[in-house]
């Protein structure tokens, strides 16, 4: 049994060590707003925040989580998050939404660590993350609207 600390609870986890984080979630725990897309770190669905930060869950294994705290788009509860939600909203950025899930985390994560992010700062933050429906312009635009509303 793995314990580690998910969306501000303890959570026992019966999988092996090895296990990836992301399938802890989803199959262990029915958290599935955390998307499967590649499996080898190519392309973001899978995005969580470990310790406030975006990793990809298809390639960390449950026991490099130890202490540090995991949070899943079920569980964002952060000005940043709020923020960022709101601007997704209200700018309609979501097509399919396979990738936006990812795309979130990855966009609170950029705000967490740099509140005023030009275009290449969101460009570079943001390349990991793909979304097949190109919703890129407007993922950018939301970016800069949120951090526009956490001045
Ligand atoms: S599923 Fe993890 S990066 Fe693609
Ligand atoms: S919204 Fe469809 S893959 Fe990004």
């Amino acid at each position: 049994m793995i314990e580690i600390t998910l969306n501000g609870k303890t959570q026992s986890l019966d999988v092996a060590p090895d296990t990836p984080l992301l399938w802890a979630l989803r199959d262990g725990l029915g958290l599935t707003g955390t998307k499967f897309g590649c499996g080898i770190a190519q392309c973001g669905a899978c995005t969580v925040h470990l310790d406030g930060q975006p990793i990809r869950s298809c390639v960390t294994p449950v026991s490099a989580v130890g202490a540090k705290p995991v949070t899943t788009i079920e569980g964002l509860d952060s000005a940043p998050a709020r923020a960022v939600q709101a601007a997704w909203e209200s700018l309609d950025v979501v097509q399919c939404g396979y990738c936006q899930s990812g795309q979130i985390m990855a966009a609170i994560g950029l705000l967490s660590r740099n509140p005023h992010p030009t275009d290449k700062d969101i460009d570079e933050a943001m390349r990991g993350n793909i979304c097949r429906c190109n919703t890129y312009a407007r993922i950018r635009a939301a970016i800069q609207q949120a951090a526009r509303a956490l001045v």
